[in-house]
């Protein structure tokens, strides 16, 4: 069964959620070449700091990663309007309102998951948006702000009435911040209660976990975000398994390790030497996770400050794995990086001053523990 957003017609019932730190056009990118057509969003970005810096490059879309949202996160309704046309303008297939981020720097000023609470503000923006936009609106939320107040039925009732044209339900409280297990029994209620697409979202890690998500809440779809850290290839095994039953081989460690390295380079040359090998020190230890052996490099991978070092380690990391053949398997790799990423058109803004921040404290957001 097809599953539409507004007018448009999803090929893939997989989404990458926002994810602030993680889901820029670089990973973006990376998943995109593994998945032709899963759904795709931007990290979250500020309605209110888009007033003062209407730049802002988390919004930066390549032509090639559509289907793709960008998300908004803020509780002025004209402020969120004029974010979602900014949004529209940058070419985005729609706007994704956050109204499920838990973390107190984003709660406490009303956004997030606070709108949980105001039901009737979070109305208003929906339909503020709704009315200033000519692409569908999305909603992604929470079971409800603790478990005295599970109120995700309710709520997401009145965001379809509001105008939503999908909504993304994660199964915790904001009080459960990413702790315990996801409900995905109260998901079904959601589910349930609206007509419009729902995507069931938490703990999904391994292809069963997705279909046994959407066989348990009946969703339409399901939201992938801390199981693709290191491991964009869950992406394409779920929709195969989903699609067909069948279950396909995981990439072998030099794959991993290539890709480690493409996300590294493809980080520093976007935004710039600091930030880049700061945040790909990160993304490169989940790449690296479960290779036999391998602590004693990802220890290292976490000092790095240059895409040299980067480069050196997992060359030895390669030969630690496969011997000579693994370093020459990956040394080639590398090369072939280097002149795909010089001709990707969405890349290359290197070492500009104004390198590209999350717009939160990754670390503060960051429940980066994955099984
Ligand atoms: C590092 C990180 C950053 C996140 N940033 C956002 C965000 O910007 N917007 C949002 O709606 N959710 C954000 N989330 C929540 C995820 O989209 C998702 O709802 C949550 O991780 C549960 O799904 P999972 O169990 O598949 O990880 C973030 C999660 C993580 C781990």
């Amino acid at each position: 069964m097809s599953v539409r957003i507004g007018s448009f017609e999803l090929k893939s019932r997989v989404y990458v959620p926002p994810m602030a730190g993680v889901t820029d056009i670089v990973f973006r990118n990376i998943v995109r070449q593994v998945d032709p057509n899963c759904l795709l969003s931007t990290e979250m970005v500020s309605s209110r700091g888009l007033m003062y810096r209407k730049e802002c490059h988390i919004m930066d879309l390549a032509p090639d990663e559509h289907p793709i949202g960008i998300q908004i996160f803020g509780h002025e309704p004209d402020v969120m309007a004029q974010a979602a046309q900014m949004a529209e303008a940058r070419g985005a297939d729609f706007v994704d309102i956050n109204m499920g981020c838990p973390v107190p720097k984003i709660t406490k000023g009303k956004d997030g998951c606070a709108l949980m609470r105001e039901p009737e503000l979070a109305r208003e923006i929906i339909s503020t948006i709704k009315s200033a936009i000519n692409i569908p609106v999305t909603v992604k939320f929470r079971l409800g702000w603790d478990d005295s107040s599970r109120n995700a039925v309710e709520f997401g009732e009145m965001v379809e009435a509001a105008g939503a044209s999908l909504v993304t339900v994660h199964g915790r409280t904001r009080a459960q911040l990413y702790s315990g297990k996801a409900d995905w029994s109260f998901i079904a209620k959601v589910k349930k209660a609206l007509s419009i697409p729902v995507f069931g979202n938490g703990d999904v890690f391994e292809a069963e976990d997705a279909a046994r998500l959407l066989e348990v809440t009946g969703c339409d779809g399901v939201a992938v975000a801390r199981g693709t850290l290191g491991n964009p290839w869950l992406i394409p095994r779920i929709t195969r398994f989903l699609d067909d039953g069948i279950m396909t081989e995981a990439p072998d460690d030099i794959d991993r390790i290539t890709v480690a390295f493409k996300h590294c380079l493809g980080l520093v040359q976007y935004k710039g030497l600091r930030i880049g090998t700061s945040e790909s020190r990160r993304h490169m230890t989940h790449y690296t996770k479960g290779i036999s052996g391998g602590a004693v490099f990802r220890n290292r991978l976490t000092q790095i400050s240059s895409v040299e070092d980067a480069m050196n380690i997992l060359a030895d990391l390669a030969e630690h794995v496969q011997g000579p053949s693994g370093r020459q398997r990956f040394l080639l790799a590398v090369e072939n990086a280097y002149l795909e990423y010089c001709k990707h058109p969405g890349k290359g803004a290197g070492d500009r001053k104004d390198s590209i921040k999350t717009p939160v404290d990754v670390h503060a957001v960051a429940p980066v523990a994955v099984p």
